[in-house]
């Protein structure tokens, strides 16, 4: 099999002005990656990431999932790209746990007995099994992150975005979702993760990529491109903060 996943081929979208969007984006991800997205508010991760299941459609350019344009087959792209977003409120649907991390694969008519395998697969390796009837609305802010990325690794996607997935999380939850990132990246599936704050997943990540107002302005090995990450208004996670603001 091909290791190549997706691929971006000169993707450009720009919101109105040429200021402000993406431009002439070229990026692999492999199989077997991790990739880090980092760079500071407002250039352009969230606009890149939403392209990959074709959330959002190119100016020029384009995004190719196996080798095919995404805007061929948007069913497909969406199955194999999931996309795990900033509040998990915001998608819970059903009454239970384990309905809700039902719900994806019955609009796929997928039987009944390969559902509940994969949804007691895709709980169990998050944690929230012995909560399957649980109503969603009654968990933690962390146990309702992990069924949202349960909803999505029961449609056994290839590649799983995170968006800024560290916002408004403290420490501990911060270590169990990265451990949960690690997880699934060992069980392979590959891995985009946005942030504009690198410290917990630069030792996880196989790829570092730095974007600046909307180009990438780096890619490659992500420890040897920490010390540029300040230069680009992301913080060096090797420099302690308090050394950081001495500088
Ligand atoms: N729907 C939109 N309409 C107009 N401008 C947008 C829209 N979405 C994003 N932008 C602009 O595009 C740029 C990149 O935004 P975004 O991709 O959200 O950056 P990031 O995720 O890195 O913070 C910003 O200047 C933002 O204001
Ligand atoms: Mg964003």
């Amino acid at each position: 099999m091909d290791t190549v996943l997706l691929k971006t081929d000169h993707l450009t979208h720009a919101f109105g002005s040429e200021q402000s969007g993406i431009f002439d984006i070229c990026l692999t991800i492999a199989r077997d990656d991790f990739i880090v997205l980092a760079g500071k508010n407002g250039c352009g991760k969230t606009t890149l990431i939403r392209h990959f299941n074709g959330l959002l459609m190119p100016d020029r350019g384009r995004v190719l999932l196996d080798g095919q344009d995404i805007q061929k087959n948007l069913t497909v792209a969406r199955k194999k790209v999931g996309m795990v977003f900033q509040d998990p409120d915001t998608q819970i649907i059903a009454d239970t746990v384990f309905d809700e991390t039902a719900f994806g694969p019955e609009n796929l008519n997928m039987g009944r007995e390969a559902i509940n395998a994969g949804v007691i697969n895709a709980l169990k390796l998050l944690g929230l099994y012995h909560l399957r009837d649980r109503n969603p609305a009654t968990l933690s802010g962390g146990e309702k992150r992990r069924l949202a990325i349960a909803g999505i690794l029961v449609m056994a996607p290839d590649l799983i975005i995170f968006d800024e997935p560290f916002a408004n999380l403290d420490y501990p939850s911060i270590v169990s979702l990265v451990r949960v990132c690690r997880t699934l990246h060992r069980s392979g599936h590959a891995i985009v993760m946005t942030t504009h704050d690198v410290a917990p997943v630069i030792m996880l990540a196989t790829k570092m990529v730095v974007m600046d107002k909307g180009r990438i302005k780096e890619q490659g090995d992500p420890i040897s491109l920490a010390p540029c990450l300040e230069s680009y208004g992301v913080k060096n996670p090797f420099t302690p903060m308090a050394q950081a603001w001495a500088l």
